[in-house]
């Protein structure tokens, strides 16, 4: 090329959950199964939708204007239709203009992320879902910076901690939130949200809450960011790739809040607008069904069934992780994964290729050769090779902690428990050799 295509400083872009898929692929073709538990996809993971569901869609598809195009913006009516749905609660209030669709909310993300000045920063969790993390690393062109979840709090944030990391960088704008948070599955109390809504008054910055599992909490006690932000600039990522779950529709939406409260960040949503015009719109058909969907009296019941059924299988986890005593999953309240991490330091020493039959030993050792990799991922490794459990490590996700997640995705109880019986079977073999090195040191 004439030119340099790339920017110099072009930082690599990793992706944990798919980058497995292919180790995965090449355990099955020796003829040795795997259990996908790397991805959040319900629909992968064998969940059927409910008829009426479908009924609708195809109903829809018999209209014509469900194969055009519609206003950049999305359409009114099923704008109008959510923001009075957050309206009802008691909170920030929003009108349709206040809400924008995207190609879902991969699509959302990159484009925020991808506007803001390569200068400013936004505060991420640590660890965070990689589509967050991946657009702030490719603005910046080096690591974004984080505020850590605290595995001994259930994974909730320490405000203190927040507030010293704003204080110390003068960069930073704005915070996300992921709430339910992926991959933890932790909920912010409504305490930690109102004190991370005045550090963002204190410093004005604005807020990011990534609410796309909003309606997965188990026992249903979910503050939203609207019902906290009181005047602050802010806005919420919502979608229906998780709850119908229609992650194929590529449809999810951001709602701004308090946009006229501050020049620079009505500037940035009107920016966001007009990027989304000079795209045309986001998927027709999608945004055509929302409201029926939801609305719909089944919709609720539906809701309930899938949250007692993820609960009743967090449950399950939790209670069978007490057989090992190094390994623990806290957080758990909501969206669909269980997030394990250890009690002591793992290293790459604690896993031992010897334990594996001929085969698996011989996978395990072709993917770590050579490679300096994190002991997670060594455990991840270890776990696919031996076991045929495809999960993704917690560096995976910018994790400073180490640990693995698994998702509670698996529709049939039975095979749920199976995936278990794997996946404890490898790490108690793990982590018993740790012990006895422990002992022997
Ligand atoms: C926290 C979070 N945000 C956003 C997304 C992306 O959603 P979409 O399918 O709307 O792009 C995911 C998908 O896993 C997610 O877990």
């Amino acid at each position: 090329m004439r030119n340099l295509l790339l920017p110099q400083d072009l930082p690599q872009i990793t992706y944990g959950i798919r980058q497995i898929v292919e180790k995965g692929r090449e355990r099955e073709t020796l003829g040795y199964p795997v259990i996908w538990e790397n991805i959040g996809d319900p629909v992968q993971k064998g969940m059927m939708l409910p008829e009426w569901i479908k009924d609708i869609i195809a109903r829809e598809v018999q209209n014509n204007g469900s194969f055009g195009y519609c206003d950049s913006k999305g359409l009114p009516a099923t704008r109008e239709f959510l923001a009075s749905k957050t309206n009802i609660r008691a909170g920030c209030q929003i009108t349709p203009d206040d809400i924008t669709f995207f190609n879902g909310l991969g699509d959302a993300i990159a484009r925020l992320y991808g506007l803001i000045a390569r200068d400013t920063s936004i505060l991420l969790p640590s660890p965070t879902y990689p589509a967050h993390s991946g657009a702030e690393r490719l603005r910046r062109g080096k690591d974004p910076l984080t505020y850590p979840l605290q595995p001994s709090n259930n994974w909730q944030p320490n405000p203190d901690e927040i507030r010293q990391i704003v204080d110390d960088n003068p960069s930073i704008s704005a915070i996300l939130i992921i709430n339910p948070d992926n991959p933890t599955g932790m909920v912010y109390s409504r305490e930690i949200l109102q004190e991370i809504v005045e550090i963002a008054s204190d410093y004005n910055l604005f807020l990011i809450a990534d609410e796309i599992y909003e309606n997965l909490v188990y026992d249903g006690t979910m503050v939203r960011l609207a019902e906290v932000i009181g005047d602050v600039p802010g806005m919420a990522m919502k979608g229906i790739s998780k709850e119908i779950p229609w992650p194929g529709s590529r449809c999810g939406w951001i709602e701004y809040y308090n946009k006229t409260n501050d020049t620079s960040f009505h500037e940035l949503c009107t920016r966001l607008d007009q990027c989304k015009m000079t795209e045309v719109c986001s998927t027709t058909l999608p945004q055509m069904v929302i409201p029926e969907i939801l609305s719909d009296k089944r919709y609720s019941k539906f809701l309930d069934g899938r949250r007692e059924l993820l609960a009743r299988k967090m449950r399950m986890l939790k209670s069978r992780l007490k057989t090992i005593d190094d390994v623990t999953c806290s957080g758990g309240q909501g969206a669909f994964y269980a997030t394990l991490h250890f009690n002591t330091e793992l290293y790459t020493r604690d896993i031992d290729p010897e334990t594996l039959p001929d085969t698996e030993k011989a996978l395990f050792l072709k993917w770590t050769n050579g490679e300096d990799i994190p002991p997670d991922l060594h455990l991840v490794y270890y776990l696919l090779a031996g076991t045929g459990v495809c999960c993704v490590p917690l560096s995976g996700f910018d994790s400073e902690v180490a640990g693995l997640r698994i998702t509670l995705l698996e529709q049939h109880i039975d095979r749920f428990d199976y995936m278990l019986d794997q996946l404890l079977d490898g790490l108690g073999l793990v982590f018993s050799r740790k012990s006895s090195l422990i002992q022997a040191s």
